[in-house]
């Protein structure tokens, strides 16, 4: 497999819609699908807006507007979608039975040497590779909410995916500017989220036994520790503090930390309750009155600059 030019995305809720922006910023031609009709409409009002915030804020030009959403074509059928595309990244809920049947058509419909991904947030890439004739050419490539922000996109290797495969999506992931993490092994949560779930494990635990606030706990890491990681990561940050520290500390430390298997019981009455979080008014925090869309087009904005800042724009 040569370059990438062409690439189908299945999915526009949450993540299709940014996926397919920044193919197509960056010059690669995208044809979208979804189930359903109104999730497409939807997802041209969010690239319009995003679009519409990048020119703003100079990530890009606001006469390339036009060009770049010439690029993304909405496709009414998954075989329409596939059509001549070098990969399909699939970004359907995170349902294995969804998923498997998704692996199975597209094995189906696409031409032999397509690529077949899945942003799965953790899923088995090697059991989806199972429902189709090429598991050597079934990757993870997950990116991180939001797509158009966040720079790094996880690589995750299933047990027959091949070398070629692996590069291929290694050189696309370089050519649209994002940063590549190599995960060798396909376990399950991949990097990226056994390390967030590690962390919200333990913030949830700290919440619940009262030890503080979630207000305290959150600006423990956005002002403390977490406020050094866009520069220095954990391992990093054990080589500066030094490891005879972290082994002093360890002993005493790791016997208390949390380890449950299962989701805590708070999480499972706020499900119940309908408290999902920002998409239902309340989560850990109370969120009626506020104007959502403004909560978090201020968060983008300060994570643009970030951006700028850390020079992942160019
Ligand atoms: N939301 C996040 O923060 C996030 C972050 C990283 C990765 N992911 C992963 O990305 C994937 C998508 O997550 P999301 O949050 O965008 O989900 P979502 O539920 O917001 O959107 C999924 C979309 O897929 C569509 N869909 C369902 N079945 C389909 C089918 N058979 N064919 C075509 N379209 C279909 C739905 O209509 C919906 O629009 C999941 O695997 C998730 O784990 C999500």
């Amino acid at each position: 497999m040569g370059e990438i030019n062409k690439v189908a995305v299945i999915g526009t809720g949450t993540m299709g819609p940014g996926i397919a922006q920044v193919f197509a910023q960056n010059g690669i031609e995208i044809h979208i699908f979804d189930v359903k009709p109104e999730q497409l409409e939807k997802a041209r009002e969010s690239l319009d807006r995003n679009l519409t915030l990048f020119a703003e804020e100079g990530i890009i030009k606001k006469s390339d507007i036009d060009q770049i959403l010439s690029r993304i074509h909405t496709s009414s059928s998954l075989k329409d979608a596939v059509e001549g595309v070098d990969l399909v990244l699939e970004a359907v809920p995170e349902v294995p039975d969804i998923k498997t049947k998704i692996f199975s058509d597209l094995d189906s419909i696409a031409d032999d040497g397509v690529i077949l991904a899945s942003n799965t947030s953790g899923l088995s890439i090697t059991n989806l590779a199972k429902v189709t004739n090429r598991p050597a050419k079934v990757v993870g490539m997950h990116w991180w909410n939001p797509p158009i922000i966040i720079p790094v996109i996880e690589i995750i290797r299933g047990e027959k995916t091949d070398d070629e495969t692996v590069r291929t999506i290694e050189a696309l992931i370089n050519r649209i500017n994002k940063i590549p993490v190599l995960v060798k092994k396909d376990v399950p949560g991949f990097l990226g989220n056994r390390l967030q779930y590690a962390l919200m494990r333990e913030a949830i635990a700290l919440l619940n036994d009262g030890v503080a606030s979630a207000k305290d706990i959150d600006t423990m890491i956005k002002a403390g520790i977490g406020f050094k990681f866009p520069v220095m990561g954990p391992l990093e940050t054990i080589d500066m503090a030094g490891m005879d520290l972290y082994n002093r500390v360890s002993r005493y430390l790791y016997q208390h930390l949390n380890n449950d298997t299962t989701p805590p019981p708070i999480v499972n009455t706020m499900v119940e309750n309908n408290e999902l979080g920002l998409k239902t008014g309340k989560g850990f925090y109370d969120y009626s009155g506020i104007d959502i869309n403004k909560l978090m087009g201020a968060r983008i904005k300060k994570l643009i600059t970030l951006l700028k800042d850390l020079e992942y724009v160019k």
